[in-house]
């Protein structure tokens, strides 16, 4: 099960402090979004849950964290200043900009079919480096944040002695002005992509860039996205971005729609092939442009034939905005009570919950109840799972209302009995079960839940 509608979601994320219209006491700023108390816990556990999984648990891939601010040089070699548009149109009635492909004939505002003809629309938010503001001091804010995967590519592999197959990997910041951002965080103009770039041999690519499909796939299933909401779409070769020979889009079923959620692209030997010096000695395969400005030669010589090769680069590209929503909208459930009420919960995995547990004094004037919640509060928190909350509200009622519908998996009641018995009441979120353990095993249970 998961969010009926959009709307549901957008009002859990703001009554509860996940995610917030940016500048909001000014009218807002169109297509950017902040994350609140708790956004900021979920999109950090889902970054490091990929970044785990991308860095961490294999042996070939090395992390890289690059500059937002990109030489102009670098995406005019990538394509980007010629290629990185979209159609938009005016409409002459009403003076609204639509994307031309999204809207047919008519002005979704006024209705009328008054339309300007397309034109390109370049998508890079430009802005200038140093006080002088010319054509030299020209810089983009990254709209992808692989093109600094390719001009580090010598470096890494000078300072990381990789061979052929191997990863780079990088979750930053990417700007686009996207023409009309809509569908909440869905398409914004300020986001974060998680990006690999893998490179192999020539040759290879293909059977690589099938493994990438299944792994990425059973990635986003081990975050609680269900495989059943996922299709797999064969982006047709007129679709394709300029860079790519195949992208392969993981489509999911988002509150207002099926769409994107990540792109697995063979992006070729274009990028490194683009963006090198010597290229006529390369055998590069792609159709690039002659570069005059590299000072670089971006290829790996083979250790045993001492040939130049240019990679081919396999890229999942994912975007951390559009997976918290998939995540949110799976994650929500309205379950009808025993007495008849409701209750909203936030059923997510519980590496991704912004507070792994709440420790619940029952009274909030009691010193000795407090004094030991935050003993314990402080002894959980040192474990390392991530936050955990003392919830002095006095309330346990309410407060176990508001952690279900924030994720918490657990709420550990202290009572009376804690004092006594040194006891405490363990509730799990999804079945609701309280249990009674020793608190000396409390440490033990909490490791071994977030294990
Ligand atoms: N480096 C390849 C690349 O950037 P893309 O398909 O343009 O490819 C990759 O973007 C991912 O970034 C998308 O699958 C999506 O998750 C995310 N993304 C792209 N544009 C976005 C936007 N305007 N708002 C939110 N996420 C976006």
């Amino acid at each position: 099960m998961s969010a009926k509608s959009m709307d549901e979601l957008v009002s859990l994320c703001k009554r509860r402090g996940f995610i917030f219209q940016s500048s909001e006491i000014y009218g807002g700023l169109q297509g950017m979004y902040d994350f609140g108390p708790l956004g900021v816990e979920l999109k950090n556990n889902l970054k490091s849950a990929w970044w785990k999984s991308m860095v961490y648990e294999r042996d070939d891939v090395e992390g890289l964290d690059a500059s937002i601010l990109t030489n102009q040089l670098v995406l005019n070699y990538s394509g980007h200043e010629d290629t990185f548009t979209d159609p938009l149109v005016d409409c002459k009635s009403c003076k609204s900009r639509w994307r031309a492909d999204q809207i047919g004939d008519t002005c979704p505002n006024c209705g009328s079919k008054d339309l300007t003809d397309p034109r390109p629309f370049n998508l890079m938010f430009k802005t200038n480096v140093g006080p002088l503001e010319d054509e030299g001091s020209i810089a983009y804010l990254r709209p992808e944040t692989a093109q600094q995967i390719f001009t580090n590519f010598k470096n890494i592999v000078d300072s990381t002695s990789r061979a052929l197959p191997f990863g780079i990997a990088q979750i930053g910041k990417a700007f686009r002005n996207e023409i009309t951002p809509r569908n909440f965080i869905f398409r914004v103009r300020e986001f974060e992509q998680m990006e690999l770039e893998f490179f192999v041999e020539p040759g290879e690519d293909n059977l690589w860039h099938d493994k990438w499909i299944e792994e990425r796939s059973k990635w986003w299933e081990s975050q609680g996205v269900s495989k059943k909401k996922i299709r797999f779409l064969e982006v047709p070769k007129d679709e394709l971005s300029h860079y790519s020979k195949r992208t392969v889009d993981l489509m999911y079923e988002f509150p207002h729609g099926e769409e994107e959620l990540e792109g697995i692209a063979n992006r070729t030997d274009f990028d490194l092939g683009s963006h090198s010096k010597n290229q006529d000695q390369l055998n590069i395969q792609s159709k690039i442009r002659k570069n005059s400005d590299s000072n670089s030669r971006l290829a790996i010589q083979n250790k045993d034939t001492n040939e130049w090769i240019v990679p081919f680069v396999i890229e999942p590209s994912a975007g951390v905005e559009r997976g918290v929503l998939a995540i949110l909208n799976e994650a929500y459930k309205v379950e009808k009570l025993e007495d008849g009420k409701e209750r909203i919960v936030l059923a997510l995995k519980p590496h991704l919950s912004p507070i792994k547990a709440a420790v619940i004094p029952l009274k909030k004037n009691n010193d000795d109840l407090v004094s030991l919640a935050k003993n314990i509060k402080d002894e959980l928190q040192s474990l390392g799972r991530g936050r955990v909350l003392l919830e002095n509200t006095g309330n346990i009622g309410k407060s176990y209302r508001k952690h279900d519908e924030v994720g918490t998996p657990m709420c550990i009641t202290i009572d009376f009995d804690s004092l006594e018995n040194n006891t405490v009441t363990i509730r799990d979120r999804d079945s609701m079960d309280q249990k009674t353990i020793q608190i000396q095993e409390l440490t033990s249970y909490f490791s071994n839940f977030f294990k």
